[in-house]
């Protein structure tokens, strides 16, 4: 079964071990995003510091209750009013078994919960398979623009309609 979990002390020592574990199975991706296959804890725990520094709120994403991916957001985006979802990964040996599908699932329905109608994320120039895994899901590019690490994105947007969720 598959859920999300929230971290409550996201900068522990052994969050920063599970969170590393999760990230450096993806070495391409963080190729993209952070220009170093391989991130170390200090990498991890600057990146979380900016992140919480905004407000974000993370969660684990579980499956059999063992962590095996990562997601974290932004309920309000200072710029919008929005939420932001600033990363969703899941552990390269759980791949392909709609683990990110599921999960992203379960944080719309918290969204909806909120009241909110809309999410938006960055993809960077260079994740085909992230920009694949939104398109599927839905999302939509409405602009593009620099991230934090000065990397190209496209900002893709998906409406939230709660009766989606309703009878599942
Ligand atoms: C993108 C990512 C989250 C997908 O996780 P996942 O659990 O493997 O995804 P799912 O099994 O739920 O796949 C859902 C759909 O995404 C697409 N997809 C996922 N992985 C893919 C891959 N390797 N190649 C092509 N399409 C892929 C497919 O359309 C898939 O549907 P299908 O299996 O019915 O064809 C995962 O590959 C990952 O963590 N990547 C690194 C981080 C990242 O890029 N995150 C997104 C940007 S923040």
């Amino acid at each position: 079964m598959i859920d999300l979990v929230s971290i409550k002390v996201v900068q522990s020592k052994e969050d920063i071990t599970i969170q590393k574990t999760i990230l450096n199975s993806h070495p391409a991706y963080n190729q993209v995003v952070m220009a170093k296959e391989f991130l170390t804890e200090e990498d991890i725990i600057k990146d979380n510091e900016e992140n919480l520094k905004l407000g974000a709120e993370y969660y684990y994403i579980t499956k059999d209750n063992e962590p095996v991916g990562l997601i974290h957001y932004l309920l309000n985006h200072k710029s919008d009013h929005l939420p932001w979802i600033g990363l969703l990964i899941v552990h390269k040996q759980h791949g392909r078994g709609g683990v990110a599908s599921k999960a992203l699932h379960l944080l719309e329905k918290k969204l909806i919960d909120q009241n909110k109608q809309k999410v938006r994320l960055c993809v960077q120039d260079g994740n085909e398979i992230g920009a694949v895994f939104w398109r599927q899901e839905g999302f939509v590019i409405i602009n593009s623009a620099t991230d934090g690490h000065n990397n190209r994105v496209d900002i893709y947007e998906k409406k939230l309609y709660p009766d989606r969720y309703q009878c599942s």
